[in-house]
C-alpha cells in the first residue's frame, strides 16, 4: 500500500526518531522498523503472524509500532491541517462541485474502531451497537485528505460531545475560519456547524437537505479508505491510550 518512495520519504522524516529498537542484541535499522510497523498497521493479523512474515519477534513487533506510531504522533500538525493545506477558497470550490454547497471547508463525522475490552474504565467504552471501541471524529475536504481528527473519547460519547469539547470547536466560535462545516443529525446545528433538518418542507429545505447529504457522503467515503488502508483498525488489540496513537498514525500515514 506504499511505494517505495513513499518508505524512503518515511525513513527520511522517522528515522531521528526510532533508531534504537533491537532484536535479539541487534539493531534493526530504521527502514526495517518502519516496513514491521506499516505491515502491522496495513495488514491488521496479530502480532505473530506480522513477526513471522519479517523474521522477528512478536515483541519486537510491539516495539517497533510502539516506537514508529510515537514517532508519526509528533508530526501530526504538520500533516493534519485543519482546512487544509490548499487555500481556503480551494478547499470551498472543491466542497461546492459535489452539490452546490457553498462556503463549506470540511465534513465531520464520527467512527468506532472497535478495541478489546480495556481492564480500567471497561463499561465507558462499549458503544451503543455493544462492543468496545474508541469514538472518533474525523474531518475531511472533496479529495478526502483528512484534515483533521479527535481520537481520544471512549466508544460511548456522543459526536455532539466530542465536537463540542475539540479545540476545532473553540477556534470556529472565536471566528477563525471563514466557512461551514457539515454534519449529520448527530451533531447540533451552529452558526458554522450545518446538520440538515428533521423534517425538511419540499422546495429549497429538501434541497438543502440533498446537497449537505451528498457533500457529507465525502467524509463517509472517506473513513471507508482508511479502514480498508489500516486493515488493523478493524480491530485494535492494545489499551485504549495505544489505540488511539495507533488511529492518530494511520490518519497521518
Ligand atoms: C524508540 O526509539 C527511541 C530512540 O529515539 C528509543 O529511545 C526508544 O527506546 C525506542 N522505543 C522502543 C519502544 O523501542
Ligand atoms: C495479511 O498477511 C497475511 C499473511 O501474509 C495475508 O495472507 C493476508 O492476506 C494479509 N491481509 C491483508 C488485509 O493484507
Amino acid at each position: 500500500r506504499f511505494s517505495a518512495q513513499s518508505i524512503i520519504y518515511l525513513d527520511n522524516i522517522l528515522r531521528p526518531y526510532i533508531t534504537h529498537v533491537t532484536h535479539r542484541g541487534h539493531a534493526l535499522s530504521s527502514l526495517h522498523i518502519i516496513c514491521i510497523a506499516l505491515r502491522f498497521l496495513a495488514n491488521g493479523s496479530f502480532l505473530y503472524n506480522i513477526g513471522d512474515a519479517e523474521h522477528v519477534s512478536k515483541a519486537t513487533v510491539c516495539r517497533a509500532v510502539r516506537n514508529v506510531t510515537v514517532a508519526l504522533k509528533r508530526l501530526l500538525y504538520s500533516f493534519v491541517v485543519f482546512p487544509g493545506h490548499r487555500p481556503t477558497r480551494f478547499i470551498k470550490e472543491g466542497c461546492h462541485k459535489i452539490a452546490g454547497f457553498p462556503g463549506v471547508i470540511g465534513c465531520t463525522d464520527g467512527t468506532h474502531i472497535p478495541i478489546i475490552a480495556p481492564s480500567v474504565n471497561e463499561g465507558d467504552y462499549v458503544n451503543r451497537k455493544s462492543f468496545h471501541s474508541i469514538k472518533v471524529q474525523i474531518i475531511c475536504d472533496a479529495a478526502n485528505i483528512i484534515t483533521n481528527v479527535e481520537a481520544k473519547w471512549p466508544g460511548s460519547v456522543h459526536d455532539s460531545q466530542i465536537f463540542r469539547e475539540c479545540t476545532l470547536s473553540t477556534k470556529f466560535g472565536h471566528g477563525e475560519f471563514t466557512g461551514y462545516l457539515l454534519g449529520d443529525r448527530g451533531y447540533p446545528c451552529l452558526p458554522y456547524l450545518l446538520t440538515p433538518y428533521p423534517d425538511p418542507e419540499p422546495g429549497p429545505q429538501q434541497r438543502y437537505n440533498l446537497a449537505n447529504c451528498r457533500t457529507r457522503a465525502r467524509i463517509e467515503m472517506t473513513i471507508g479508505m482508511l479502514k480498508a488502508r489500516f486493515q488493523c483498525l478493524q480491530r485494535l488489540r492494545v489499551t485504549p491510550e495505544r489505540a488511539c496513537d495507533i488511529i492518530v498514525a494511520c490518519v497521518i500515514l
